[in-house]
């Protein structure tokens, strides 16, 4: 996986980007070391998502943010089947599947992941039902630091 990123990273035509190979749980950075941290699709896989966003918290400079899109449970059987029928008429009914059998039952609702970030560090959060692939499947969250 780390190959094929850095595969990508040269395609794409870029020299500043490095990449770790880490434990989300145990972040291999220092304290107050960025400026932003991004998270895409991994904390609803998370035996421990209070423990992975503390580490986001530790990393983050005063301040800062850091913002996470996850697959979100909030949706009714009908939204299931048009999320379906949407990534089928993309040519990609496998991951249609994927997430309607797999990743959407084992998500957060938006109300679970807010009392998963109650019990973090964080201080300040906004939470929100978000698209992906045009459809209303995900959630973003916004945590901020304090000063
Ligand atoms: C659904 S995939 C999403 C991958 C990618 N972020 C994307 O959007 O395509 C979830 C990924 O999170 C990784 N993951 C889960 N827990 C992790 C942890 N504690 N530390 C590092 N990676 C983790 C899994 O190995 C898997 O590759």
């Amino acid at each position: 996986m780390v190959e094929l990123v850095r595969r990508n990273v040269v395609k794409a035509g870029s020299n500043h980007v490095n990449i770790i190979h880490g434990d989300g749980n145990n972040l291999p950075f220092r304290d107050k070391s960025y400026d932003m941290v991004n998270s895409t699709g991994v904390l609803f896989t998370s035996p421990n998502p209070i423990r992975t966003l503390n580490e986001c918290y530790r990393v983050l400079k005063n301040g800062k943010e850091a913002l996470i899109v996850d697959i979100c449970r909030d949706i009714s059987k009908e939204e299931r089947e048009h999320v379906k029928e949407e990534l089928a008429k993309r040519g990609v009914s496998w991951l249609g599947r994927l997430l309607t059998i797999y990743a959407i039952p084992m998500a957060y609702t938006i109300e679970e992941f807010s009392e998963i970030v109650d019990e973090t560090t964080f201080e300040h959060y906004e939470i929100e039902l978000y698209e992906l692939w045009s459809i209303k499947v995900g959630m973003k969250v916004k945590l901020r630091k304090s000063l």
